[in-house]
């Protein structure tokens, strides 16, 4: 990857329709990231089945950081909050965290903004094309003005895949959607069992997956390289913002002095902290435990 990332690029994998291949992409894209770009990667599993946790945690060691997180969908605002805590907790010291979520319709879709990249699973079949458009259209009507400025990438996946199915025309009705795109489409496996819990389908020994795989992989990593770009143009802003915001409170600093020398402030000014802030375990160097890491033969890099 060319740029460097100061804040992790945060990809979350979604549908509300089970069964569609998001953990399955969850775990073989953070695998792809991790052996074929050597970027520190975060996988954060909100499934209680934990598919994809425990497919890249039995699989050899590859450097991904594994997470279970948990929802509380007591209400709308308790599990917004946990949800957020939690991806905040573990993307730090990643340079990409993929979160593996089926959604649930207690949780708020301001969630779903938090991410630079969401990607939404489905395979070919009309049903499944059609509840995820309508998922999509959903969200992106509620949340319009809020998408056009943070410029999100909302990606469909075709996942499962026939290698001789003809996409064109299945997967064309949201190209009107500013930002949402469609993916190089996953082939399906027919021999997906014998990869899970084993194996990465960018590295495994059947070719054709593996090229098909790495595709869809590099796909994504121009996508990432876009939002950094995007980010940094979106935080410029906010530094223009900033500096508004930063002279309209030194005003107010030389009104407090101004009110103090007269006698007439009677509030005061915090003390800036003193105290230094104590390292976390997550601030370790992400390449670290990489080079003890062992990688068996077959996890090669593919040419
Ligand atoms: N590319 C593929 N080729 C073949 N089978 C696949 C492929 N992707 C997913 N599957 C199979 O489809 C089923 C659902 O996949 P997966 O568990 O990844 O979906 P999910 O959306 O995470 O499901 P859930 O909603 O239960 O969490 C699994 O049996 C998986 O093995
Ligand atoms: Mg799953």
């Amino acid at each position: 990857m060319n740029t460097q990332l100061n804040e992790p690029i945060k990809i979350l994998i979604t549908n509300q329709k089970g069964g569609v291949g998001k953990s399955t992409i969850a775990a073989n894209l953070a695998a792809y990231f991790a052996l074929q770009e050597n970027i520190g990667v975060s996988l954060i599993d909100f499934d209680k089945q934990g598919s994809s946790s425990r497919w890249t945690k039995k699989a050899p060691d590859i450097g991904v950081r594994v997470h279970c997180a948990e929802i509380n969908y007591e209400n709308s605002g308790i599990a917004l909050l946990s949800a957020r805590a939690a991806v905040r907790k573990y993307s730090l010291g990643a340079q990409i965290s993929i979160s593996d979520l089926t959604w649930h319709p207690t949780l708020s879709d301001d969630f779903m903004l938090d991410f630079d990249i969401v990607l939404v699973p489905s395979s070919g079949s009309k049903f499944e094309m059609a509840s995820t458009e309508i998922f999509i259209l959903e969200y992106a009507q509620r949340r319009m003005a809020r998408l056009a400025v943070n410029k999100q990438f909302i990606l469909v996946v075709p996942s499962r895949v026939e290698s001789n199915y003809a996409l064109h025309g299945a997967f064309t009705n949201l190209d009107f959607l500013m930002n949402c795109h469609i993916t190089p489409p996953i082939h399906r496996a027919a021999d997906l069992d014998s990869y899970v819990y084993e194996d990465f389908l960018c590295v495994g020994a059947n070719q054709a997956l593996a090229e098909n795989f790495c595709n869809f992989g590099k796909f994504l990593t121009k996508k990432v390289e876009e939002r950094m770009i995007i980010r940094k143009s979106l935080s410029l802003t906010g530094t223009s913002l900033n500096r508004e915001i930063v002279k309209k409170v030194s005003v107010l600093d030389d009104y407090r002095e101004r009110a103090k020398e007269l006698g007439m402030y009677g509030g005061y000014a915090a003390k800036p902290s003193l105290e230094r802030r104590q390292p976390s375990s997550f601030d370790a160097d992400p390449a670290a435990p990489r080079e003890r890491r062992f990688i068996p033969a077959f996890l090669r890099r593919l040419k």
